[in-house]
């Protein structure tokens, strides 16, 4: 099911250079990226399930954002919010943030609906939405930019990560050969690999609600990355001149240097 609201009033004073699609936009990395762009300039379209958190979100940023909610597994519901999104003007820019990680079981043992679900998030769910929405990315003055909040978990396997690392591989594998593939073409790829980012949601959901074993990835670690820490990367590497493509990065905490080999204060 596909609702509006916030949109239609954003639009009136949306200038259309600067108008930004972000998924996963209800918590964490998403949300802290709508605010920093809100905060660059950009008007955005705030994306994700939770309709009551994408009101909240859109009330603090003061009318310099709006919302659709939108599930991207779910054909339908992403094609009405594309509708929806290119009838208020034209888009540069789509921040693919929305993902999960669901489990952390070995591989002898994985659930096959956690992967399933990972797949169809992390890697159908953005070339859903990415597909539907390259056309009118290409058309934006300036050209327009595709980003993805890949993971280091796409470069670096770890046990008990097959399901997630898999997807995360795929979604950076799509990021490389889509910009293979539109090289000539006004469209930027950039991929932005996060490592440790502590946000409230991620790690509960992946332990199914448990909150201690959340608590124990970051148990220790000095600094793990902010939300906004990838927000500015992301906010930095749009702000690059149009011909300018940020292909990769990579942002760690300074206390990790791998998924394995990590600083913890005892
Ligand atoms: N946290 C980390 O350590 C870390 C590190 C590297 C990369 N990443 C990646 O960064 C991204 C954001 O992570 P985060 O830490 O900010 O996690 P988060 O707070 O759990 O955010 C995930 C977002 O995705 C949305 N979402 C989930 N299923 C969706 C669906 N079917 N359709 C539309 N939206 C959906 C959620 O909103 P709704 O539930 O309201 O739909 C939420 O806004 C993910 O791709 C993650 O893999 C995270």
């Amino acid at each position: 099911m596909v609702q509006s609201a916030g949109e239609s009033a954003m639009e009136a004073t949306a200038p259309a250079a600067k108008r930004a699609v972000v998924t996963g936009a209800s918590s964490g990395i998403g949300a802290a990226t709508v605010r920093a762009l809100v905060n660059d300039g950009w008007t955005v379209v705030a994306l994700a399930r939770r309709e009551e958190r994408l009101k909240a979100l859109v009330a603090e940023l003061g009318g310099k954002a709006g919302y659709v909610v939108c599930d991207i597994t779910d054909e339908a519901s992403t094609q009405a919010a594309v509708d929806r999104i290119l009838a208020g003007g034209p888009v540069k820019a789509l921040v693919n943030c929305a993902g999960a990680a669901f489990g952390k079981d070995p591989v002898a043992t994985a659930n096959l609906d956690d992967w399933r679900n990972m797949y169809e998030l992390n890697v159908i769910g953005t070339l859903r939405i990415t597909q539907k929405l390259l056309p009118a990315l290409k058309k934006a003055p300036g050209g327009g930019t595709v980003l993805v909040i890949s993971s280091t978990a796409g470069i670096e396997p770890y046990e008990g990560g097959a399901g997630y690392c898999a997807s995360k591989f795929a979604e950076k594998v799509m990021a490389r050969v889509l910009r293979l593939e539109q090289i000539g073409e006004p469209v930027r790829v950039v991929d932005i690999a996060p490592g440790m980012v502590h946000t409230d949601e991620f790690s509960l959901k992946r332990f199914g609600g448990d909150a201690e074993r959340a608590a124990a990835v970051y148990a220790g670690v000095p600094d793990p990355l902010s939300a906004e820490d990838v927000a500015e990367c992301v906010r930095w590497a749009l702000a690059q001149p149009d011909s300018v493509d940020i292909d990769s990065i990579v942002v760690r905490p300074r206390a990790e240097g791998s998924y394995t080999k990590v600083y913890r204060q005892q």
